[in-house]
């Protein structure tokens, strides 16, 4: 019988300053990376003020990972190492594999009203694909296909499959599979994962009951600030629910629909060295991509 994924743990995701000044709040990013394996980082950057954002990511490299933006309000305007340029507008989705190198920048522009709204994960890559061609791959909100499956719950798929219906990002070593979920009150949502992949949701509007029994004992606390839930075991925005292993993970909504990303991915399980947007396996790797970007080298493939 499949069974069904306990939460392992809860965070409430915390404000966090980044790039030139701004102001997000991170789901994932702090403690053992092995955590979250494949996944590294998940910054919130929803904001109604345009000072919390505006002075953006100007240009930086990555090496050895991948980012994936997806804006909801607002627009990002980007250019890359590759000569891609371009705005990230709602809907959309940049799947960035940074590989052997990239330079780029991110600036939020926000809307008229000012709102800028969306989220950035950062996917690993395993040693044997850290040092391949850098890719970029921007994807419209046309693009990403909506189904509505039997409980009700509107899936837009961004990577994976749901049903016979393929997201517009495939072929990427993880096999990660990326949804953005709404689902309406007083609902069952579920949905098969493979076992041994990570499995996390971020909750981004609404609240629901996420696992399979109302038993917040099963929760692991990491001190006061960090574990926040309200009342019951119903998880609200700003939360984010790592999952245990199993083969299914149930959503089950009350009197509020709930909205949430729910990402899965393949471990790797190999050495974390992580500075800043570079991510090796080894310390002495790390120390050559800094010295090749002192040095001018740093860009393997792509036009400059
Ligand atoms: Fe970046």
């Amino acid at each position: 019988m499949a069974e069904e994924r306990r939460i392992r743990k809860v965070v409430k995701s915390r404000a966090t300053v980044e790039g030139a000044g701004v102001h997000l709040r991170r789901a994932i990013g702090f403690g053992p990376p092995e955590l979250y394996d494949p996944f590294l980082l998940l910054d919130d950057f929803r904001s109604d003020e345009p000072e919390h954002y505006r002075k953006g990511f100007p240009w930086h490299p990555h090496r050895g990972m991948e980012t994936i933006t997806y804006v909801l309000r607002g627009e990002v305007e980007h250019g890359d190492s590759l000569g891609n340029r371009g705005v990230i507008s709602p809907g959309d989705v940049q799947w960035m594999t940074a590989g052997s190198g990239i330079i780029h920048q991110e600036m939020p522009k926000g809307d008229p009203s000012g709102a800028m709204y969306g989220f950035q994960l950062w996917a690993n890559l395993p040693a044997a694909d850290k040092m391949m061609a850098p890719r970029y791959r921007g994807i419209s909100a046309a693009q990403i296909p909506e189904v509505k499956d039997g409980s009700g719950a509107t899936i837009k798929v961004i990577a994976g499959a749901v049903n016979r219906t393929t997201g517009p990002v495939t072929d990427v070593v993880t096999q990660p599979e990326y949804l953005d979920v709404t689902v309406p009150p007083g609902v069952t949502f579920s949905r098969e994962t493979p076992r041994g992949h990570t499995v996390f949701a971020y909750v981004f509007g609404g609240e629901a009951m996420f696992g399979p029994q109302r038993d917040p004992y099963s929760y692991e606390a990491e001190g006061a600030g960090y574990f926040d839930l309200k009342r019951d075991a119903l998880i609200d925005d700003g939360h984010l629910v790592l999952f245990g292993d199993g083969d299914a993970v149930a959503v089950t909504t009350e009197a509020q629909p709930v909205r949430f990303l729910l990402v899965s991915g393949k471990p790797i399980g190999e050495p974390v060295a992580w500075y800043g947007p570079i991510v090796m396996n080894t310390q002495e790797e790390l120390r050559t991509a800094f010295e090749e970007l002192e040095a001018g080298t740093f860009i393997k493939a792509g036009r400059r």
